[in-house]
Formats: structure tokens, C-alpha cells, sequence
């Protein structure tokens, strides 16, 4: 098979439509620990090659003793039929030294650092305060052309919700890549206008990924009928207008964007309660859902360099060899899924989706 993109629109002796892809990746994903890992790790590992395997346990990922246990419970907990590679993030504190990055990138350990701003999200209160403080750590990531990916909003409690993410690349993201020039960055997750702005506008060394959730909803979805727990996540869905700026961003075609489920589990219990966690789970139906948007879009000629050539390039890894069969055929989503003896509510849940993953084609 050659380099190119090989985009292939079959239709089968019974008339179904099929797209043949490479195998994707999924560059951002939180598969959790302990039984919770054990629950949705098959999910991911079922579709995807490789996933960049976010670092914000209740004990963040912050050394590379942790983050080597961390990959050894993940291939636990995959089954052995799946040929599954995790790459390991390393959580940014305040504290955190150069050296232990450095070493943790060229041995081969830590694949790129995630930054979440301190209290910006799940299990971030470790996080950084002020970027200054990394400033050495971005110094030493730059020379060794190690990935940062940015959790992207301000956490000023004055600063609206929905604005944060613009803010962001106000305050720190622009200075970041003018103080940083030669930096990779990922913005992760990305949610605006202003953000897709900002990174098509950037040098080739910014990226971003986009989730299949803030391609699907605007924040109406949220509050359709009464509050509507399973579509809060963060960065927040933001308006429709945004949503538009997203699809026409992911299926442009520009090797900028690329897949990043966000996949972020949480029990029943802890989203439909008072103050609900924030986060979405999409990997049992993540490729079905990019699948949807692109067809919506009439771009499916653009889904394999977004699921599958744009990532393994940004990160200079190599593309997967292997090839998916995605089926235009209807699948039931589950309305739960089980998980530490209580359940996930995965997007979609209860509804029909016009895309299949038929698993792999041999050639
Ligand atoms: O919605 C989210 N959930 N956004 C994040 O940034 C973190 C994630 C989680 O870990 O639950
Ligand atoms: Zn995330």
C-alpha cells in the first residue's frame, strides 16, 4: 500500500456503502484506573491503534515510574485479541523538573506532557498556576521536540464559562507559541471559532483535536427540555455558530486537525447529581460517530487523514498499517454500560446511529 491517502467508498452485493480506512488513533482519551479501566479500555482498544492516555488519575501521572505502572495495568486490562499501544502523557505541576521530562521522552516513556491550568477540570488541582512556572520545562520540550497539550481555558471564576477558551489564547496560548517558536503544541479538545482561527492561523507546529461530541451539539443540547447532565463536559459546548466553525475545521482536509475522542467515563451517580462531573463517553461508538458527522458534511473522502494520517504525522509515528471497515448500516447505542458495579452513559445512548464499525479489512 502506498503513502497516499487511499480513500475507498464501496458499495457490497447487498448494497451497503463501506469506507476502508487506515486504522485510526485516538490522541486523547482518559481510560481511568482500576475497575473503571477495566470496564472501557476494550472500547478504545477495539478501534484504535495507539491512544495518547490523558495523565489526570485522582493521583496524577508525574514521574516515569508512574507513568510505566500506569501502561502496565492499561495492557492488563485490553484483551489479548487487540494489538493496542498506549502512549503515556506526564501530568505538568508546578514542581515538576526538566530532567524527569527529558529522560521520560527519550527513553521512550512519556510520548508528550499535558497541561491542564490548576482546577480547570477533573482531577486538575495539581495542575499549573502560572505558566512561568514551566517555562524551563517548555524550554527543554522545545529543544527535544516534545508535544505540549493544552488543556485550554482560564480558570478566573469573573471570566465567563463559555469565553474561557478564547481567553485562553489571549493570555497565555499566544505567548506561549511567540515565547516557544519551534514548540508542538496540541490544543486539545478544541471548542470555538477563535481557537480554529487561532490554530489555522499558527505555524505548522500547532495542531488541535476535536472531539465527536462538540461536532455533534451546541450548548442547546444541554438545557433541551431540563438540564441534561450527560452533554456537560469541559471546555463546554459552546454555540452553534462554533459547532459549524468545528465540522468545517475537521473536514477540511487540513493536516492541522485530527481526532480526539475525549473520551471521559464517569458512573451515573456522579453525573445526574447536584454538581455533576464533567466529561462525556464516547469510545464504544467513537468512529461511528466521527462517521456521522462526515458523511453529514459530505467528507468522508476526509475522514482517514483526520482519524488516521494527521496525528501519527504531527507526532512523527508511523501510520497504521491495518485497515477499518466502516458500514453505513444502523446500530443501536445502549442506554448504559456497565461499569464498577454501577454504569456509563455513553453519547448516544438510547438512539440509532446510520454508521457501523465492521471491524478490519484484509487485503
Ligand atoms: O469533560 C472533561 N472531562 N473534560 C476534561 O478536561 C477532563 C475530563 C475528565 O477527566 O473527566
Ligand atoms: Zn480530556
Amino acid at each position: 500500500m502506498t503513502e497516499e491517502s487511499d480513500f475507498n467508498l464501496e458499495t457490497d452485493s447487498a448494497g451497503t456503502q463501506r469506507v476502508i480506512i487506515r486504522q485510526p488513533d485516538d490522541w486523547h482519551v482518559h481510560l481511568r484506573d482500576g475497575e473503571m479501566l477495566k470496564a472501557v479500555a476494550d472500547f478504545t482498544a477495539r478501534q484504535f491503534s495507539r491512544a495518547i492516555v490523558m495523565p489526570n488519575l485522582a493521583a496524577p501521572v508525574t514521574t516515569m515510574d508512574a507513568a510505566t505502572a500506569y501502561r502496565e495495568r492499561i495492557l492488563a486490562a485490553v484483551s489479548s485479541e487487540h494489538r493496542f499501544q498506549p502512549l503515556m502523557t506526564c501530568y505538568l505541576t508546578d514542581s515538576i523538573s526538566p530532567d524527569e521530562v527529558e529522560q521520560g521522552f527519550s527513553s521512550g516513556i512519556f510520548t508528550a506532557c499535558k497541561l491542564y491550568p490548576a482546577n480547570a477540570t477533573t482531577n486538575s488541582s495539581h495542575g499549573v498556576t502560572d505558566i512561568k512556572n514551566i517555562y524551563p520545562v517548555l524550554r527543554a520540550m522545545e529543544r527535544i521536540k516534545m508535544p505540549l497539550l493544552v488543556h485550554g481555558e482560564v480558570t478566573d471564576s469573573e471570566i465567563d464559562i463559555f469565553d474561557r477558551e478564547a481567553v485562553f489564547i489571549d493570555r497565555i496560548l499566544q505567548h506561549v507559541v511567540t515565547d516557544f517558536p519551534e514548540l508542538k503544541i496540541v490544543f486539545e479538545h478544541i471548542t470555538t471559532a477563535d481557537a480554529v482561527q487561532f490554530v489555522d492561523n499558527a505555524p505548522d507546529n500547532i495542531a488541535a483535536t476535536i472531539t465527536p461530541h462538540h461536532l455533534e451539539f451546541s450548548r442547546n443540547a444541554m438545557f433541551e427540555g431540563g438540564i441534561r447532565p450527560h452533554y456537560y463536559c469541559l471546555p463546554v459546548v459552546k454555540r452553534e455558530t462554533h459547532r459549524l466553525a468545528l465540522r468545517k475545521a475537521a473536514t477540511s482536509g487540513s493536516s492541522k486537525f485530527f481526532l480526539g475522542t475525549d473520551s471521559a467515563p464517569h458512573v451515573v451517580e456522579t453525573k445526574e447529581t447536584s454538581c455533576g462531573c464533567a466529561g462525556l463517553f464516547n469510545a464504544p461508538f467513537a468512529m461511528e460517530s466521527y462517521a456521522k458527522t462526515f458523511d453529514e458534511e459530505g467528507a468522508l473522502d476526509k475522514l482517514e487523514a483526520f482519524a488516521s494520517e494527521n496525528g501519527p504525522r504531527f507526532y512523527e509515528l508511523p501510520l497504521n498499517e491495518k485497515r477499518i471497515i466502516l458500514e453505513k448500516s444502523e446500530v443501536e447505542v445502549p442506554e448504559i454500560i456497565s461499569a464498577e458495579n454501577s454504569g456509563v452513559v455513553p453519547f448516544h445512548a438510547g438512539r440509532k446511529l446510520g454508521w457501523t464499525f465492521a471491524g478490519f479489512h484484509n487485503d
